[in-house]
C-alpha cells in the first residue's frame, strides 16, 4: 500500500493509550452482578499474571505451547514463502517471544514488527529485545487493549503485505460472536488481501483438556486468583484471594474450558473503597461462581466457518503430529 493511501495517521510511531479506571470499575461491577457472574479475562495480565502465564506454558500438562511451537518451527518457512518480502508483521498480545522469533526469523527482509499488548512493561521490554536481535527492523510497540484499537502504525520504509499474528489460541478466549467481530476488526485494520496467521487449540478428550487447566503444581490456580490481586490494585478493591477457590471444567456442549473462582463463603467485595472517590459493593454467596475465562476449542471445519464469517478465507493450515493444536494462514477477502 502506498503511503498516501494509508488508513491512519500513526505513521512510524507507537500509539499509547492511558487506562481508564472509572470505566473499568463499571465494567467489573456489572460483570460481577451478571448471571453468571463474570470477570473479563484480559485482567489476568498484570506483570505477575504475565509471569504466571509464562510458567503455565512450561508445564507438562499445558500442551498448547509445545504443540504450536512444533508447528511454527516446521512451517514458518512456508508462511514466509506465501506472504512474500518486506512484510509488516503485527502481533496481537506479544508473549515471551519464542513464537515471534520462529516467524520473524524466516520472513524475507521484514519492514516492521508491531507488537500490541496491554501489559506495557512487558511489551516495552520485549520490543527492546526484538530490536537487539533484529537491528535492521523497525519495531513499533503499541500499548493498548487490542479489542479497542482502531489504527496501527506504519513503517517509515516501503512495506509489502501485512501479516497479523495471533498465536496461542488467544482467539479462544473470545465468545465465538466476539471472535468474528474481532477478526473482522483485524481484517479492517490490516486491509483486504492481507494475511492472518492464527493459532487455535483443537477439541480433544476431556481428561487432557481439564489437566491442562488444573495443573498439579497449582500454577493455573495462582494465575486465576491473581486476577483478584490485579483488580485490587487497579480499582482500590478488596477482593480476598483466600476466599475463592480455582476450578476449571470442560463444557462439551459449548466446546470450551471454563475457569471459575468459587466463593468459599458469603462475602461482600468493595470496588473503590476510598471515601474520596466513592465506591460500590457486590455481594457474593458461598458456593457461587465467578467465571474468569472461557477457552474455546475448535475443530478445523468449525474454525474455518468462524473465520469465514469474519471475512477470511483459509490459505493453508497445519497441525502438530499429535493433532492437538492448529495454525492457520488466512487471507482477508478482497
Ligand atoms: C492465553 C488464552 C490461550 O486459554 O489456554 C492458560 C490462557 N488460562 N491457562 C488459554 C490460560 C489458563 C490461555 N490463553
Amino acid at each position: 500500500m502506498a503511503s498516501d493511501q494509508r488508513p491512519d495517521k500513526a505513521v512510524g510511531k507507537a500509539v499509547l493509550e492511558p487506562p481508564r479506571p472509572e470505566r473499568i470499575r463499571a465494567e467489573i461491577a456489572e460483570g460481577l452482578r451478571a448471571s453468571p457472574r463474570r470477570l473479563p479475562s484480559r485482567f489476568f495480565y498484570d506483570a505477575r499474571g504475565a509471569q504466571l502465564f509464562e510458567e503455565i506454558t512450561r508445564l507438562d500438562e499445558y500442551y498448547l505451547t509445545d504443540a504450536e511451537v512444533e508447528i511454527l518451527g516446521r512451517r514458518s518457512e512456508r508462511v514466509a514463502e506465501l506472504v512474500g518480502p518486506r512484510v509488516r508483521m503485527v502481533e496481537y498480545g506479544s508473549g515471551s517471544g519464542q513464537k515471534t522469533w520462529l516467524v520473524l526469523g524466516e520472513l524475507e527482509s521484514p519492514s516492521a514488527y508491531v507488537p500490541v499488548d496491554v501489559a506495557r512493561q512487558q511489551l516495552l521490554a520485549f520490543a527492546r529485545r526484538v530490536r537487539e536481535r533484529f537491528p535492521e527492523l523497525e519495531v513499533l510497540p503499541v500499548a493498548a487493549d487490542y479489542t479497542q484499537l482502531e489504527a496501527l502504525p506504519w513503517p517509515s520504509a516501503e512495506a509489502g503485505a501485512t501479516l497479523a499474528f495471533f498465536p496461542g489460541s488467544t482467539v479462544g478466549n473470545l465468545e465465538p460472536s466476539e471472535a468474528v467481530e474481532f477478526l473482522g476488526k483485524i481484517a479492517d485494520q490490516t486491509g483486504s488481501g492481507e494475511y492472518l496467521l492464527i493459532g487455535a487449540d483443537l477439541v480433544k478428550d476431556r481428561r487432557t483438556l481439564e489437566r491442562a487447566y488444573n495443573d498439579s503444581l497449582g500454577v493455573t490456580a495462582e494465575f486465576n486468583l491473581n486476577i483478584l490481586r490485579h483488580l485490587n490494585r487497579l480499582l482500590n478493591a478488596d477482593f480476598d484471594p483466600g476466599a475463592f477457590r480455582h476450578r476449571a471444567v470442560w463444557n462439551q456442549e459449548q466446546s470450551r474450558i471454563e475457569m471459575h473462582l468459587v466463593s468459599l463463603r458469603d462475602q461482600t467485595v468493595w470496588l473503590g473503597a476510598s471515601d474520596v472517590e466513592g465506591g460500590e459493593s457486590v455481594r457474593i454467596g458461598e458456593g457461587e461462581v465467578v467465571v474468569t475465562e472461557h477457552s474455546y476449542k475448535y475443530e478445523i471445519d468449525s474454525f474455518h466457518e468462524l473465520t469465514g464469517r469474519a471475512g477470511y478465507r483459509p490459505v493453508e493450515f497445519w497441525t502438530d503430529d499429535d493433532e492437538r493444536f492448529s495454525v492457520h494462514l488466512l487471507q482477508a477477502a478482497e
